[in-house]
């Protein structure tokens, strides 16, 4: 028997906005699948919680979605988990500056591989088995410097551009059975790691945002469910969820 509840198939969903977006959707009623790449305590701490909540409602799968055979595998094991997916959620991402002169192709290889080309070969990948549910969409986490560039993150922000392109392209590929929409986020949650900012770059940015402070990933979280299940007539939109910032110039 097919299972009851919804299916949603979020990358990255271990930590920060994927882990938000996934417990917002279950808080919905639905499933979810989490994927996760080094985050394993964290994508099974997050499902032992959900499925305390309801039993057999959460699943994680790892892979690394640099490597095209991961990305398949991952689109092959979330089809069979519940035996439906029903929406896509492209959150996952890596992100770090190239400054030119400084860039190598593993760079441009990494950028491209989680920001582009494993939405694009997730979506394909499992279009067959969306175009099955009656309540359809692909959700792209892009970001406002899609379009309003970052200093020295030219290949990241070429790679989000790709995705944007990509949702407004499959949005009329996939219709009438799949709407296909964006979210581009603008201060969310400052990033980590190889992208981390000084207090100095964070205060800069956040002068330029007309709210004045961090959305935080309940913001992204709200606009990716009204996008899964609370906008039936709208594909091919990108919302930007941004305190304004992207309006100041
Ligand atoms: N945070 C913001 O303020 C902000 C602003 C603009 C746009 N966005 C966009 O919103 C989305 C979520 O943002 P976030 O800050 O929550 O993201 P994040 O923490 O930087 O990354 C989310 C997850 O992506 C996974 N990931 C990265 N490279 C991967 C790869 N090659 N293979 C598999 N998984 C990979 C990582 O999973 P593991 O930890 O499991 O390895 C990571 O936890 C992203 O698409 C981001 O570009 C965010």
């Amino acid at each position: 028997m097919a299972h009851s509840e919804p299916v949603a198939l979020i990358t990255g969903a271990a930590k920060r906005v994927g882990a938000a977006c996934a417990q917002h959707l279950h808080g919905l009623g639905w499933s979810v699948i989490i994927h996760y790449s080094h985050s394993q305590a964290d994508a099974e701490a997050l499902v032992a919680q959900l499925n305390g909540q309801r039993s057999n409602s959460a699943i994680a799968i790892a892979a690394n979605l640099s490597a095209l055979s991961e990305v398949m595998s991952l689109a092959q094991q979330a089809s069979t988990c519940f035996g439906r997916v029903d929406t896509l959620i492209n959150n996952a991402s890596s992100f770090y500056p190239t400054p030119i002169g400084q860039t190598t192709e593993a760079d441009w290889q990494d950028l491209f591989a989680s920001n582009a080309q494993a939405p694009f070969f997730l979506a394909q990948a499992l279009t067959p088995m969306l175009r099955q549910s009656p309540q359809a969409s692909v959700v792209n986490l892009i970001d406002i410097h899609a379009r309003f560039p970052l200093a020295n993150h030219t290949v990241y922000c070429m790679a989000k551009a790709a995705l944007e392109a990509m949702t407004r392209s499959l949005a009329k590929e996939l219709a009438p059975e799949v709407r296909v929409n964006g979210v581009a986020p603008g201060v969310i949650a400052w990033p980590e790691g190889a992208g981390s900012m000084s207090a100095e770059q964070q205060a800069d940015i956040l002068a330029s945002v007309p709210l004045g402070r961090e959305g935080g990933v309940d913001a992204i979280a709200e606009t990716v469910a009204f996008l899964v299940q609370g906008s039936r007539y709208v594909s091919g939109q990108i919302i930007a969820v941004d305190g304004g910032r992207s309006v100041w110039g």
